[in-house]
């Protein structure tokens, strides 16, 4: 079915792959937002075709004030209101009770504890009851995202599918498709931030650096993801 699916809507528009996933999947299907560039863009898309499908952002507590600005300022544009996720917590309270405040600088393996409990097990939570999710996730943004495809099985989460409708689009698509329309962005991406996840854990980049090399910048090079996309 998957690759059916691939070979039926490969290089086709955006909008078209949308408005037949989020038919077919209703009630089903949900968009999880970064508030990033490309979710943006989907957000857009999405809102027009049908307001009521469930778009949700796992705020991990350590968020910029920018990317919280934003969320508002999204929902007023599009009248909707994203579902904000939290992390246990419990959870929290036990790792930072036993690791520290800042654990994510002291080695990969507390960074990834950190991920997982603020980010992966919120998004265990979205998904529940979910057949299908939709990502911001393009094929040119990192080495890991090269053989991506646009219908694709969670590894993650047995069972259910994945959408990258963006995966074959360039950043300059991206930035072309927000400026024609006046879409919401964070202001962030205006002061060298390319790609925005956490405060403590992304900086800005110099021109010329990996659109990626911001993020967990004090880790060794190589496959730099917090476990939403493994
Ligand atoms: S990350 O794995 O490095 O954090 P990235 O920031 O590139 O991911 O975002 C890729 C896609 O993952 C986004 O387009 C979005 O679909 C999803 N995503 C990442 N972070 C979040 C978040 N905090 N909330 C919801 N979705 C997210
Ligand atoms: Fe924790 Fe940093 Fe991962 Fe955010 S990006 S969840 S602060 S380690």
């Amino acid at each position: 079915m998957i690759k059916e699916l691939n070979n039926r809507f490969r290089n086709k528009p955006v909008n078209e792959v949308l408005s037949f996933f989020l038919k077919e999947y209703k009630g089903k299907i949900a968009f999880a937002s970064s508030l990033g560039a490309e979710d943006q863009v989907l957000t857009h898309l999405i809102a027009a075709i049908d307001p009521e499908i469930r778009i949700f952002t796992l705020d991990t507590g350590r968020l910029f004030q920018e990317t919280y600005d934003l969320i508002e300022r999204t929902n007023s544009r599009y009248k909707i209101r994203m579902e904000i996720y939290f992390p246990e917590a419990h959870r929290v309270e036990k790792m930072v009770h036993e690791k520290g405040i800042n654990l994510f600088y002291e080695s990969v393996e507390n960074r990834k504890l950190c991920c997982h409990i603020r980010k992966v097990e919120p998004l265990r939570r979205a998904l529940n009851g979910m057949d299908i999710w939709i990502t911001g996730l393009r094929r040119e943004q990192s080495f890991n995202r090269n053989n991506m495809e646009l219908v694709e099985a969670d590894e993650s989460h047995k069972g259910l599918l994945k959408l990258n409708p963006l995966i074959d689009w360039t950043h300059e698509m991206v930035w072309d498709f927000i400026k024609e329309r006046n879409i919401p962005y964070n202001t962030l991406h205006d002061k060298g931030f390319p790609s925005i996840g956490c405060l403590p854990c992304t900086r800005a980049v110099e021109p010329g650096e990996d659109i990626r090399a911001g993020r967990w910048w004090w880790e060794m090079e190589g496959k730099k993801e917090c476990g939403l996309h493994e």
